[in-house]
């Protein structure tokens, strides 16, 4: 059963956890102390549960929290040599763990730990930090908060600040917290609900002050052309330049993107003060990992054209990697991590909004998402002061600290598709519906296509929530859709890698039957489906300069002459062809071009069901409920084909395995001899 005490804590953290105004995604922890019965001696003993390393105070359960002994991680005091070498703490909380389970005790333990009360909350609140980073932070905090809140001098998160705040709280028996300079803020109180209460307090006090007290723009006078663009022409401009910014934000490792253009990004960019402001960067200590030290900003105002923007973007990119390999190689000690890479992780456009990247969706949204922060920060603190985040080689400490370089060894080996974008038409059903399910468990982001918007993202949510798929609409045989399509699939994870033209529908009539409607709708959707879609798609692949794949799903009747079926089997044979051409034309961009032959998918696929399945099993002289064993008999391994079968060929085609090999088809059909390949 649940410890009081902790239930009360996983109650309070989720409640300020879901609130965005008092802290940032996965940052901050709160703590509990409580007792519990030692199973080894019977007796009562002290406990301090503390959110873990990792996760997020909004969702945080049992399993996030660290357990430790109290009496042994407070004897740590004793033993502690000195703050040069205070990270030699962390390994030795691991010798303070009570029972078994439990998440990995972070860095902040310390300040839990040490600090005498029985309920303590850290936080990163937009509203604190403002404070934090304010010149004359010190003296706002007197102003603000009185004696009840203390001013601790920026200190590297660590045993040392934990020390230094069981002292303050010590030494000011009135104090409810502190504001911990260019970081953030810590609250205690004797129960839960005064903890609570008292870092609410805290963050609406500071709040309310910034509210009454900010001058009236902040970020300065409004910049001519700066302003943002209407809606529909900024979502236009930043498709155009997404392939293109992906590819800078790309060059060391393949990265996903976000976009955002929400009123705080474009007012910060539409004022004097944002290009002063960017490059002196963020503060808070989580923040360096997901966002670098400081963004790339865009010198242009958005009144200038799409081309104008992408060849500037072009040359600040490599002024930023000389940049970012000046600040490393300044700061980086011998015993520092390599670096990781000097592409910026923040892109901002004025008029037009911001790119974030990260290793998959999640990430880059995130990293989106403290950028705002970063922006409501500077706002606060330059509406009272003057932003004054703590200095470069702070930064560099956070940024390459041997911990944060520990955790990120220990991540988990990156699954094949990871970083990489598909989109897959058709995708609401049959073969692309397991196509997309396939490329999504490898890792890849994707995009489902089809003509049922409803069907697309109902489609989608199977796979997942938005950071993994989404469903749109689309008709392939509509140059206008299908530029749409490739516009939001690249908005919604920042490009595109893999695109698998899977839309069809099937018809099966002879010569004398096939009307020239029949003709039209099978090639407008397969033959010229396909060639939109992989027009449209090749572009961003050509502009964002990693490779990529497309992936025909033609079929076996590309090559076979089988009965009633010369629409579709001429459409198929196009579709076919499509691949040979493309692999020649798009190989010098590294773009793969390969197809799939499947033959007698039934179950699943929505053109059998459709009447196609009837017509065949007619054709064939069988029940159509037999249809698929039917095709099995026929095949040289007696195997029914399945849609995952052919989604497995799509992953075999774009996984690294087959990085050489363009203008491929591979049969999928459990071996028909007539439609072998020569
Ligand atoms: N099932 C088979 O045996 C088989 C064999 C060889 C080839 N294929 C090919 O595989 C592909 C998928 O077939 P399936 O069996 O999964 O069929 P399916 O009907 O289950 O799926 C096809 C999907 O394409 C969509 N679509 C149709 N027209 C579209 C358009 N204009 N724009 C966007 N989406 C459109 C449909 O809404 C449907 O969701 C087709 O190209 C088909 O020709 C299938
Ligand atoms: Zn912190």
């Amino acid at each position: 059963m649940t410890n009081p005490v902790v239930q009360q804590l996983l109650d309070r953290s989720n409640r300020l956890g879901s609130d965005p105004r008092n802290t940032n995604y996965a940052g901050g922890n709160t703590s509990a102390k409580g007792e519990e019965t030692d199973p080894v001696t019977g007796q009562p003993v002290e406990l301090v549960w503390v959110k873990g390393s990792g996760g997020d105070l909004g969702t945080l359960t049992e399993k996030g929290l660290a357990v430790l002994r109290l009496d042994r991680m407070r004897s740590l005091v004793d033993v502690y040599p000195g703050v040069e070498r205070e990270d030699e703490m962390v390994a030795a909380f691991d010798y303070c763990l009570f029972g078994k389970g439990g998440a990995a005790p972070s860095i902040d333990t310390a300040m839990h730990g040490l600090v005498d009360a029985a309920h303590v909350d850290h936080l990163h609140p937009d509203s604190g930090i403002a404070i934090a980073t304010a010149a004359d932070g010190e003296a706002l905090t007197k102003e603000i908060f009185g004696e009840q809140v203390v001013w601790v001098p920026w200190r590297r998160p660590g045993f040392q600040l934990g020390l230094d705040v069981a002292e303050i709280k010590a030494q000011n028996l009135q104090a409810v917290g502190c504001i911990l300079g260019g970081h953030g803020i810590t609250a205690w109180g004797g129960t839960s609900e005064e903890c609570e209460k008292n870092s609410l307090w805290i963050i609406d006090a500071a709040a309310a002050y910034i509210d009454e007290h900010s001058k009236a723009d902040p970020f300065g006078e409004p910049l001519e052309g700066y302003a943002a663009l209407p809606e529909d022409e900024r979502r236009a401009k930043a498709a155009a330049l997404t392939p293109t910014i992906r590819g800078i934000a790309s060059q060391d490792r393949p990265m996903v993107g976000h976009f955002t253009d929400s009123d705080v990004v474009l007012d910060f960019l539409a004022s004097t003060e944002h290009p002063r402001l960017a490059e002196l960067g963020t503060s808070c200590p989580d923040h360096f990992l997901r966002t670098k030290v400081k963004p790339l900003v865009l010198d242009l105002p958005g009144t200038a054209s799409v081309e104008e923007s992408l060849a500037r973007l072009k040359e600040l990119a490599d002024a930023y990697r000389e940049d970012y390999r000046g600040y490393y190689e300044r700061h980086a000690t011998p015993d520092s991590p390599a670096m990781r890479g000097a592409d910026p992780l923040i892109v901002l456009v004025p008029g037009v909004g911001m790119f974030s990247y990260g290793k998959d969706k999640q990430t880059a949204r995130v990293a989106g998402e403290f950028y705002v922060n970063a922006i409501n920060v500077m706002r606060g603190a330059e509406g009272l002061s003057t932003y004054s985040p703590i200095d470069e080689a702070e930064k560099f400490r956070i940024e390459y600290w041997a911990l944060e370089e520990a955790k990120l060894q220990r991540m988990p080996a990156p699954k094949p598709l990871a970083t990489r974008i598909a989109l897959v038409t058709g995708a609401a059903s049959g073969i692309g519906k397991a196509t997309a399910h396939r490329l999504a468990t490898e890792g890849a982001c994707v995009v489902i296509a089809d003509l049922d918007a409803e069907k697309a993202r109902a489609a989608a949510a199977e796979i997942g929530g938005a950071d993994v798929a989404v469903g749109l609409a689309v008709d392939v045989s509509k140059a206008e859709a299908v530029q749409a399509l490739v516009d939001a699939a690249v908005l919604a994870f920042g490009g595109l890698d893999l695109v698998v033209n899977n839309a069809g529908l099937s018809l099966s009539r002879s010569l004398l039957e096939t009307t020239e409607e029949d003709w039209d709708l099978q090639h407008d959707v397969m033959a010229k489906g396909s060639f939109l879609v992989s027009k449209a798609a090749a572009k961003v692949l050509i502009e964002q300069g990693m490779g990529g794949d497309i992936v025909y799903i033609s079929s076996k009747n590309s090559l076979f002459a089988g009965p009633n079926n010369l629409a579709y089997g001429a459409a198929k044979a196009d579709q076919a062809h499509q691949v040979r051409l493309l692999a020649a034309e798009l190989g010098e961009h590294g773009v793969k071009v390969n197809g799939v032959n499947p033959d007698g998918v039934v179950q699943g696929s929505g053109i059998f069901a459709g009447g196609w399945g009837a017509n065949r099993a007619a054709v064939y002289g069988v029940e159509e409920k037999d249809l698929g064993k039917f095709y099995a008999q026929r095949t040289l391994l007696k195997r029914e084909v399945l849609p995952e079968n052919i989604a497995n060929a799509v992953f075999a085609l774009c996984s690294a395995d087959l990085s050489h090999t363009t203008g491929l088809h591979v049969p999928v059909d459990a071996g028909v001899a007539a439609a072998f390949l020569r």
